[in-house]
């Protein structure tokens, strides 16, 4: 059976992407069950199509039977494009807005969910060092994806980015050159080991995993968009419990704490920026 999947999808479809990812999570637990169908279903075609499959069940069969196959398959499920200072105007709101609440802190503690290749966090190392806060932070930076953790470790990116990433970081108030940030080394950008230091890359899956600590700061910016209100509920609960008193939490552009239970929990800090505050 090979579908068009810009046709709206049938029941049995449903039914095969279910039992699909129902046995990936019994199997191998990982659960992809809670992501929204659209996207899954597209990336469930995708791998069908270049496994040289013709049906879902096949790729089941193959996925459960052959770990490189289903290696590649939950890959696809995580959806890791990233950048440095991705949204500049987030990441100036909170240089504008945030930052001056925490000099008071003692010590900060910041978790980034979701953190794909580690960018975001390196973004945020940066910010607070030119804010003469990073001495007194520790950067917690968690994916479910332990390749791009590993590659996250590396603290590289390819040279070819270095100049919208370093349009991106002026964009958001930075006041140096990226360049004094990184070195150039064989067709990559390395950051400077005191960047690094500060940050701890560890594997956290939010669909399965508790809490590990209290954050001051939680980012988690386009993740929860692939996650049904479900687990947008789960995750949010995990964060509230997560957050320390007065807190803040930064969401992606296009993602809300709208329409989930802990609405109430938290005041909007500026429109548009989805950057909130724990007021309860
Ligand atoms: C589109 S990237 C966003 C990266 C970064 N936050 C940003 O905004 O540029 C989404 C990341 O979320 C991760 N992710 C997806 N589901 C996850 C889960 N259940 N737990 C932890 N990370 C997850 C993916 O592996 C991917 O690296």
């Amino acid at each position: 059976m090979c579908t068009n999947e810009k046709e709206p999808m049938d029941e049995l479809e449903q039914l095969e992407i279910e039992l699909l990812l129902e046995a990936l999570y019994r199997y191998y637990g990982v659960d992809f069950r809670n992501y929204v169908m659209p996207t899954i279903r597209r990336r469930v075609w995708n791998r069908i199509r270049t496994e040289r499959l013709r049906t879902i069940s096949g790729l089941q069969e193959k996925v459960l039977h052959d770990r490189q196959a289903f290696n590649r398959l939950a890959n696809d499920f995580s959806i890791n494009v990233t950048e440095m200072f991705r949204d500049p105007s987030f990441f100036k709101t909170f240089r504008d807005k945030v930052v001056p609440q925490l000099k008071d802190y003692p010590r900060i503690r910041i978790w980034h969910a979701g953190c794909s290749t580690g960018e975001e966090a390196y973004s945020m190392a940066m910010l607070l060092h030119e804010e003469g806060l990073l001495e007194k932070t520790r950067i917690y930076a968690t994916d479910m994806n332990e390749a791009v953790i590993e590659e996250a470790k590396l603290g590289s990116f390819p040279l070819d980015r270095l100049a919208s990433y370093s349009h991106n970081y002026a964009q958001s108030g930075g006041r140096k050159s990226i360049k004094e940030y990184v070195s150039v080394t064989s067709g990559r950008a390395e950051f400077r080991p005191f960047l690094g230091e500060k940050i701890t890359f560890a594997q956290h899956n939010l669909a399965v995993d508790e809490s590990f600590n209290e954050f001051h700061v939680i980012i988690c910016r386009n993740v929860m968009i692939y996650f049904n209100s479900y687990l947008q509920n789960r995750v949010h609960e995990l964060f509230y419990e997560s957050l320390s008193p007065s807190g803040f939490l930064g969401l992606g552009h296009k993602e809300s704490i709208t329409f989930t239970s802990f609405t109430d929990c938290y005041k909007e800090m500026e429109a548009n920026e989805k950057l909130y505050r724990k007021v309860k």
